[in-house]
């Protein structure tokens, strides 16, 4: 297979449908995409247009009575075809998400070392104690945060908002994804935390050559992120391209109008990613 040239992720008439008193409807309608390897690609629609169930597609964790169909094929392999055990291990040691809340994905009662750790192991099963809580405390270091040795023993509510979604990254990056899907990962956040976990994603990607898809409601959020860019509408994808043409030729009306709902965009986001660099990692 070529490295290179071969996409990562294949979408291919995705369309996904649930079964209502009302009859059957469906929320994603023939989606086709591509991500390449070491690619981006940001999600962007307003909320109910379908992108959280095209990612939970993805990682085949539909909701009950969600119907899939089309093809989804993630490094040569065609995940809607995959066995649930099979497609556990892709979720566990190859696609890793990171979600809008972190607080639902921490336990508040468990260090958040201690989850970190769990969740190495779970997908390195022979690592001991010792070398996972090295691990954790590499990928709290990895993320930002600092004196990560003591840190790493807090629970999750001595943690900043900013600071726990930094730990989701943590914990993502401990498994060495190919693929991060982060589902809104900045919508609970200030805007200046925003533009930080942003940076932290970016150069995650960087460093580690991990393909991303973005999913936002906010089209400010993916201007510097992403390569390409496809725009949902109630399941519809309504326009796709690269990032840069989007933002300055969208074609469709509604991209219009999402570009219209951040007239700012230039002036904000170029502030805050001057202004806060010397504040990254000091969110709290
Ligand atoms: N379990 C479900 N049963 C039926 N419809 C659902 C279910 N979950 C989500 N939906 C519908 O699917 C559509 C797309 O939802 P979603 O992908 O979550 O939107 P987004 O993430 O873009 O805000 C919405 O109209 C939502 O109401
Ligand atoms: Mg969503």
């Amino acid at each position: 297979m070529n490295q290179q040239t071969d996409p990562l992720l294949t979408v291919d008439g995705l369309r996904v449908a649930f079964t209502t008193a009302q009859g059957e409807s469906a929320v994603v309608k023939n989606l086709s995409f591509s991500l390449p390897r070491g690619g981006s690609l940001g999600i962007v629609g307003e909320s109910g247009s379908g992108k959280s169930m095209t990612s939970l597609a993805i990682m085949g964790l539909l909701p009950k009575g969600g119907k899939v169909s089309g093809a989804i094929d993630f490094d040569g392999v065609r995940l809607t075809d995959l066995p649930e055990k099979q497609m556990r291990r892709v979720r566990g040691d190859r696609i890793a998400m990171i979600f809008q809340d972190p607080l639902s994905s921490l336990n508040p009662y468990y260090r958040v070392g201690m989850q970190i750790e769990e969740a190495y192991r779970s997908h390195r099963p022979g690592a001991s104690r010792k070398e996972a809580r090295k691990v954790a405390i590499a990928a709290l270091q990895r993320v930002r945060i600092r004196d990560a040795e003591t840190r790493i023993d807090h629970y999750p509510h001595q943690f900043s908002g900013g600071m726990r979604q930094r730990i989701m990254i943590a914990m993502a990056l401990t498994m060495e994804p190919d693929l991060i899907i982060a589902d809104e990962p900045t919508t609970a956040l200030d805007v200046t935390v925003q533009a930080q976990i942003l940076d932290l994603l970016a150069e995650i990607r960087e460093e580690t050559g991990a393909s991303l898809i973005l999913i936002t409601h906010d089209l400010a959020v993916v201007s510097e992120v992403t390569d390409d860019i496809i725009v949902l509408r109630e399941g519809d994808m309504v326009e796709q391209g690269p990032t840069e043409q989007i933002f300055c030729d969208p074609q469709h009306v509604y991209t219009r109008r999402l570009l219209d709902a951040v007239p700012r965009i230039d002036d904000e986001i170029g502030t805050l990613r001057t202004t806060d660099i010397t504040t990254v990692g000091e969110d709290e």
